[in-house]
């Protein structure tokens, strides 16, 4: 293959890259989804470079609409892409150049080193900002759910054994509350994304009077009060990507919340829970056994997460070791970036969807959370009630378990007597504490599944997620 790139080998390089070598080095494969922000960054290093008078009005406008038109046959799928010119900052520029000759000004001041890192970072603030939107779909979608079933109590479990009675509600806003706090790891992560390293050059700046402040204010990398934010040192602003780290740290997590919710909605769906019915859509078929329909998308979320675990990994092992400051290496950062962002956000987007077409058994559900054995620890607490330390009346309880399963009865279905046999202190009202209704009514410490406090969660997440 010949070398035909105008820009970075010409003078210094006698031939071209052998076409194995480029085939290995190339990143415009994947980098090209990277074309909007580095004709956006090339606009604004432009107009900066008009403002310091290296581009004249003539040379600025010929830049803009070379760029514009090369911005518009890439959206409508015209452009060629050509390998030979590595990635796609050197395929936009060397086209740019061929149609107009002061776009071989355009690089004046700027390397790659900080073109690259300037393209990730007006990149990932938009997926950033994309990925919290439908993280509050995926909010909405859980809120809904509950508000539909609001009545609906299900078993809670510890070691996938049932442990308490709780409101469906209540478990299903538990991960509204993790998916609140993704929602926070991503702006905060936001803020320091948003720092313009343009100015930084290959390594050391540039001896050019550049105006770097006006090219961040120009991209929006401002504060609150409108205050341009850029980085603070060349070296640092070419050579890290913990800013990519962080995304994929927090995507991470985000995959971890998402095979949680996974894995209670594949096992409630089973015929051994019975507790939910996901709609045809969103189920597929065995192409052997004519009765199947399987969770597929809540499984394939499950499975994902793996993926996306292994991405933060990769991008650790990148980083680690790595001398000061833009090795070649970096480039191995945007495959990793881009499957983190497309897999987190893909899931999140359908199990949104899917939850948005599930119905909860509302009988099954009672049936289960109608097992007596839910309420032993209410039965402890009524002794506690009467003045009995709580790990006596532990045991307490525990033996009139024990003598529930000796006469083969349930728990609420001890009379009296049988209770005192046990312990005198049982009184004429301990059978009350099975009474599931008064159980739920009882719980009302903020963050209990208790009714009025449920329903005072539900009311707060549906203002809060409110458009
Ligand atoms: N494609 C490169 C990357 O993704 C762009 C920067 C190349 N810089 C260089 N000096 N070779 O990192």
């Amino acid at each position: 293959m010949k070398n035909n790139s105008p820009v970075s080998r010409s003078g210094r390089f006698a031939g071209g890259p052998g076409s194995d070598v480029a085939q290995f080095t190339e990143s415009i494969s994947f980098d090209w989804r990277l074309w909007r922000q580095d004709i956006v960054g090339s606009m604004a290093h432009a107009a900066m470079l008009h403002r310091i008078g290296v581009l004249s009005r003539a040379e600025l406008k010929a830049i803009v609409n070379g760029l514009n038109s090369i911005g518009e046959e890439i959206a409508k799928g015209e452009f060629r892409w050509r390998p030979e010119l590595e990635d796609v900052h050197m395929n936009i520029e060397a086209e740019l150049t061929r149609r107009a000759p002061a776009g071989a000004k355009l690089h004046t001041g700027r390397s790659r080193n900080d073109q690259v890192a300037l393209d990730v970072r007006l990149w990932l603030r938009d997926e950033i900002v994309s990925l919290m939107e439908e993280l509050e779909s995926l909010q909405r979608a859980l809120v809904e759910l509950s508000a539909k079933n609001a009545e609906v109590v299900i078993p809670g479990y510890t070691h996938l054994q049932r442990a308490q009675p709780v409101y469906l509600a209540h478990h299903l806003l538990a991960y509204v509350e993790m998916l609140e706090r993704d929602g926070q790891r991503l702006a905060d992560c936001f803020g320091r994304v948003n720092v313009c390293p343009l100015g930084s050059g290959a390594i050391a700046g540039s001896t050019l009077p550049l105006d770097r402040d006006f090219v961040a204010k120009e991209l929006g990398f401002v504060d609150a009060r409108g205050k341009p934010i850029i980085t603070q040192n060349s070296m640092d602003a070419v050579s890290d990507r913990d800013f990519v780290v962080e995304f994929c740290g927090a995507g991470a997590l985000i995959a971890v919340h998402l095979s949680r919710l996974a894995e209670d909605i594949i096992l409630w769906v089973s015929s051994e829970f019975g507790f939910i019915k996901i709609a045809d859509a969103y189920t597929t078929g065995s192409s052997l056994m004519p009765q199947k329909k399987n969770p597929d998308i809540a499984e394939l979320t499950r499975g994902k997460a793996g993926r996306v675990f292994g991405n933060l990994v990769a991008l650790l092992t990148l980083l680690k070791g790595l001398p000061m400051t833009y090795n070649r290496d970096l480039q191995e950062d945007k495959e990793r970036l881009f499957d983190t962002a497309d897999t987190v956000r893909s899931s999140v987007r359908l199990m949104a969807a899917m939850l948005g077409h599930t119905t909860v058994n509302a009988k099954v559900c009672a049936a289960a959370a109608g097992d007596p054995a839910l309420l032993a620890t209410d039965l402890a607490d009524y002794l506690v009630r009467q003045g009995m330390p709580f790990r006596q009346a532990h045991h307490v309880v525990g033996a009139v378990v024990a003598l529930a399963e000796r006469l083969n009865k349930p728990l609420n279905g001890l009379t009296l007597a049988e209770l005192q046999s046990v312990d005198k202190s049982f009184g004429p009202d301990a059978l009350k504490v099975f009474d599931l209704k008064r159980a739920l009514a009882q719980r009302n410490l903020t963050g209990a599944p208790g009714t009025k406090e449920v329903q005072r969660q539900l009311a707060r997440w549906r203002k809060r997620l409110s458009k």
